[in-house]
This record gives structure tokens, C-alpha cells and sequence, in this order.
């Protein structure tokens, strides 16, 4: 592993899972290989006999190495509801998630991990994703869903991944709305708040068309 990154956002449904397919494509694009992980997840439905999550089989068909489902996905829960709740039964463990990523870490040069809601979203009756980016030591890449309120989402989340003491490698802005006024704007206003840099923006699109939007990814 050379690069890692834990993928967090101003809250659930605000482009994560796309955010980090297109940051797989762009790491693909500079001729790397890379894995997603989506350790922790709500809402899977049965498939060959096991629990399967949307956002995991997404990551796990990007990836330039086939991993098996339960080294992505380990804590695959039914209900569509928090993992503290939906995880009554089988609490997320976050030295298991740790133990797992230390096991695929010689497996690609870019490791991203998406986590489950926000960055203060519970894992389990006492940690949260904030907990597993610290155990898992990982800088930070935070997608902000642009829509009306997000600046205000945008500041606290950037506040209090600072005030954790994890890094902040940057954030992407994601048009989840087909026509949004005043986009350049509010990108400007999260922007002029803090210094972090703005890896991209990716435009509303009806079909997704990873490779395309990876073009509008800077690292620089
Ligand atoms: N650039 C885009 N253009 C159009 N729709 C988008 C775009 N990015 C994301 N979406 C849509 O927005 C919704 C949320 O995206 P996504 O699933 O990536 O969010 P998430 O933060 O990963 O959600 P979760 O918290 O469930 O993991 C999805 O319906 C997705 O199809
Ligand atoms: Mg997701």
C-alpha cells in the first residue's frame, strides 16, 4: 500500500460511494492498483446465501484485485437503519475492521475506505466513523453533497475531523441534484472557509460514467 484514504461526508446519500468509485478510476487511470472497502453497512439484501450491500459490490467490481465480499463488507447488516441498531446482535468490532485492513494493505498501492452515514455516525453502542478513520490511521477525504445547507454541513463536519486531530486530504464536491442554483457559489463560499484542498467537482449525470467524472479529480 502506498495511499489510503477514509471517505467520509456531510451525511448519508451525499455521494460517497460515487465519490470513491471515480477516485478508484482516477487511481486506475494513473496506472495503480487499488481496492474499496465499505466495511460497515446498512441496508444488504440476501444474495447466494449471504447479506450484500449495493455500495460494497460497486467497490469490489472497481477494484484491480478480486477480493472476497467478506474482506470488503465484513459487517453486512438487513436493516436499513444505523449500524449500532441494525448491529445489536453482532456489534461492529473496530480491531476486527482494523485486523482486515492490515490483511489486504499488500494487496494495492490504494487502499479507500468508505464509512457508514457521517463522520459522528455510530458504529456501535460507543464509536463512531470518526473512531474507525483514527484506527485505521487514515487522512481523510470528505464528500459534500452540494445542496441547500451543505455549507453549514461542510463546516462542522471540516471543524470536527480538525478538532479529532485527523487529516483532511481534501474534499469533493457532488452535484446529487439535477439543477441546483448557485453551485459555483456555494462551492466558492466551503471553499473560502477552509484551507483544505478541493479535489473536485463532480456534475449531476443520469447514467454514471465513472471514467468521465474521474477526469474532473486533482490531487495536485
Ligand atoms: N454526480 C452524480 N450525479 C447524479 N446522481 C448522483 C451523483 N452522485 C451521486 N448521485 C446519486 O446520489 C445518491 C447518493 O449517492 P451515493 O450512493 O454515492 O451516496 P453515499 O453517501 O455513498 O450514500 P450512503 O450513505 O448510503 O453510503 C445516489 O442515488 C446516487 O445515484
Ligand atoms: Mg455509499
Amino acid at each position: 500500500m502506498e495511499q489510503a484514504y477514509f471517505i467520509t461526508g456531510t451525511d448519508t446519500n451525499v455521494g460517497k460511494t460515487w465519490a470513491t468509485v471515480v477516485l478508484m478510476r482516477y487511481f486506475k487511470g494513473q496506472g495503480k492498483s487499488v481496492i474499496g472497502l465499505k466495511p460497515v453497512a446498512s441496508g444488504c439484501i440476501w444474495e447466494e446465501g449471504r447479506l450484500v450491500n449495493a455500495d460494497a459490490l460497486l467497490l469490489q467490481d472497481n477494484a484491480t484485485v478480486k477480493l472476497d465480499y467478506g474482506l470488503i463488507n465484513p459487517y453486512a447488516f438487513e436493516r436499513p437503519v444505523s449500524p449500532h441498531i441494525a448491529g445489536k446482535g453482532n456489534p461492529v468490532e473496530l480491531k476486527v475492521i482494523g485486523n482486515i485492513f492490515n490483511s489486504v494493505k499488500e494487496y494495492a498501492q490504494i487502499i479507500l475506505v468508505e464509512g457508514a452515514g457521517g463522520w459522528y455516525s455510530p458504529l456501535n453502542q460507543h464509536q463512531d466513523n470518526s473512531g474507525l478513520a483514527s484506527v485505521l490511521n487514515l487522512p481523510v477525504i470528505l464528500v459534500v453533497a452540494i445542496k441547500l445547507g451543505c455549507i453549514n454541513h461542510a463546516k462542522l463536519t471540516f471543524q470536527a475531523i480538525s478538532k479529532d486531530c485527523v487529516v483532511c486530504a481534501g474534499w469533493i464536491a457532488v452535484c446529487t441534484e439535477p439543477q441546483l442554483e448557485c453551485l459555483d457559489d456555494i462551492v466558492q463560499t466551503i471553499r473560502d472557509s477552509f484551507d483544505i484542498p478541493l479535489l473536485g467537482i463532480l456534475p449531476y449525470l443520469n447514467i454514471p460514467d465513472f471514467d468521465g467524472l474521474a477526469e474532473n479529480i486533482s490531487f495536485t
